[in-house]
């Protein structure tokens, strides 16, 4: 608190009973309102193109679309045409739904691509190069859902991200740090330089230096004018196919022109009067985040203080059971039986809480799945509410940093490494520390389980909230904390993504914690009951919009990156 104040008795015993005015201002900081249209996303040049979409008069589908493609321009990290994703959406109407363009299996995968003679798993394989690419959806669903939702005309969702391309990116420091992190990464697994990515001169890059994308401007510009056939046939096909041969991948022509994004219904569940629409398979996000939510509601989380032992300890507890369940039962639900209606099931959810006591913390040893029978971390999450109350929720990768490090030659953009997602052997884990079974093996076409949880909540028939997050593993219980955090403790947008954060998913049995997360004595509490906790860097970066009581939009953007929320 400021020195030296000379406050009148009265004000002291005012500040002591309902907090400091400015104290109280830092513990309420609002982030960016808007009363027309919100747009959040991982790049501010990105936040600016949605928004102008925008404000031209196109809905929240025409800035999503505009986005995801200035996100594969200006944030390169994540952002993406060469990798998938999903989108959960809510209509000003009421009516949802949910586009999965996850990335698929090339036809010439199979179960035991990633194993040595021996059975034994070729770490590196599925993690970066060729081999690790799935066939990318981002652009197959950015013209299908443009197609079925969108006002404008394609052409002007897509050209702002043409001219940025051109234009150049003026480099954060962040971005200019990552692109120095992963020079060597990128020379290891590409047979052609990737430029702009890399520099001939070996100087390093800096912040405020411009990076222009001439291939990519190229690429674009194919989609702008024959939409999915500008990617998956023609020019641009044939650069992926001739990249493929050139460093030893395995998609082909058919695999690329066969690919289809899909229709899904999202996940839909209830906590505390709230109704909750998330991402089904092949995400393992929508159906965990329910689990999760369902097994503490019936606890007064409120009356334990934000993070205090016991609150952490139920959510820790939790996350174990259902992150235990999700190495077991979950998978892409095309190719596999999973059993959603068992693992939501409001009894089976209760029964699996059962063994749960504040007394002692749990095991994973004793916890398994359930019967009634998971990355450097880099995905993006944007959130957009635009002026009628449509709202879209899109969460969108290249899997890991750059995904496959791989750059197709020609096109100027990077293939994701997303195949790492499969379990590669049952019970090895994957970057994430993820395990998983027979659910989510490896088989041509099929695609890889996901933790990507891209949200949105409703309260009384009406929009509440819109989040997601990158983070891998970390995802689905980075959605959880933040939805927590506003309708338990009652925080505004901003602080509800800016608090600290913690995780469990089961194996390895330890509670991750970020710095600023969990005081000491929390810490010591927990620990005394048998807890580990371990320190980890920064858990997500979480975007989101929340609707205010009098109908303004509040835009909450994780100051964990260079993420920005812009209204109008
Ligand atoms: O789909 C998944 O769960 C992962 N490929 C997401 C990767 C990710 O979030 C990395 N980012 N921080």
């Amino acid at each position: 608190m400021t020195k030296n104040l000379n406050y009148p008795m009265w004000m002291l015993l005012l500040i002591m009973l309902v907090g400091h005015p400015l104290l109280s201002q830092a513990q309420n900081k609002r982030g960016a309102i808007g009363k027309n249209g919100m747009v959040v996303t991982a790049h501010p040049d990105a936040t600016k193109i949605g928004v102008d979409i925008l404000k031209k008069g196109g809905n929240a589908y025409d800035a999503a679309a505009a986005v995801q493609f200035a996100l594969a321009v200006c944030y390169p990290v994540a952002g993406n045409l060469g990798g998938g994703g999903f989108l959960v959406y809510r209509h000003n109407d009421g009516t949802i739904g949910a586009l999965d363009y996850r990335e698929k299996a090339p036809a010439k995968a199979h179960r035991d691509m990633y194993l040595d003679k021996s059975g034994k798993v070729i770490k590196n394989l599925s993690r970066n190069g060729h081999l690790s690419a799935g066939v990318p959806g981002s652009v197959d669903a950015m013209v299908k859902m443009h197609k079925r939702f969108g006002k404008l005309p394609f052409k002007d969702v897509i050209q702002p991200s043409i001219d940025l391309a051109k234009k150049g990116v003026v480099l954060t420091a962040r971005e200019a740090r990552n692109f120095n992190s992963y020079r060597n990464a990128f020379f290891d697994h590409n047979t052609t330089p990737p430029y702009p990515l890399v520099k001939n001169d070996k100087t390093p890059f800096k912040a405020g230096e411009v990076t222009k994308y001439p291939y990519l401007a190229q690429t674009l510009e194919r989609i702008r004018d024959n939409g999915r056939d500008g990617f998956y046939a023609g020019k641009t096909a044939d650069l992926i196919v001739k990249e493929m041969q050139a460093g030893g991948g395995i998609i082909s022509k058919e695999d690329l022109k066969n690919y289809q994004s899909v229709w899904r219904i999202p996940v839909v569940g209830y906590y505390k009067g709230y109704k909750v629409i998330s991402m089904c398979p092949p995400s393992a996000g929508g159906i965990v985040l329910m689990q999760m939510l369902k097994m503490i509601e019936p606890y007064d989380l409120k009356k334990m203080n934000w993070h205090s032992p016991k609150a952490v300890q139920l959510m820790v507890e939790a996350e174990r059971r259902a992150y235990a369940d999700r190495a077991k039962y979950l998978g892409d639900s095309d190719y596999y039986p999973v059993p959603l209606h068992n693992l939501l099931d409001p009894a089976y959810l209760k029964k699996r809480m059962k063994d749960f006591s504040f007394a002692k913390a749990g095991s994973s040893k004793t916890t398994k799945e359930g019967n009634w029978g998971t990355e450097s971390e880099e995905t993006t999450h944007f959130s957009i509410v635009d002026k009628k109350g449509n709202a879209v929720s899109i969460t969108t990768t290249l899997n890991s940093g750059f995904g496959s490090k791989v750059m197709v030659a020609g096109a100027g953009f990077l293939l994701n490494n997303e195949m790492d997602d499969f379990s590669a052997k049952p019970g090895v884990p994957n970057i994430y520390g993820l395990v998983g079974a027979e659910a989510n093996a490896i088989a041509p076409g099929k695609r890889m389980l996901s933790s990507m949880t891209p949200t949105i909540v409703e309260k009384d028939g009406k929009l509440k909230m819109v989040v997601g997050t990158p983070g891998g593993s970390t995802i689905t219980t980075s959605v959880f904390q933040v939805i927590l955090n506003v309708l338990e403790y009652d925080m505004t947008m901003y602080n509800a993504v800016n608090a600290p954060r913690f995780h469990h998913q089961w194996l390895p049995d330890e509670v991750f914690v970020e710095n600023k997360a969990l005081n000491q004595k929390t810490r010591q509490t927990l620990r005394k009951l048998g807890y580990s906790i371990r320190p980890r860097p920064p858990i997500g970066k979480v975007d989101a919009i929340l609707v205010l009581p009098n109908g303004s939009l509040e835009g909450g953007a994780d100051q964990r990156g260079d993420d920005t929320a812009k209204g109008y």
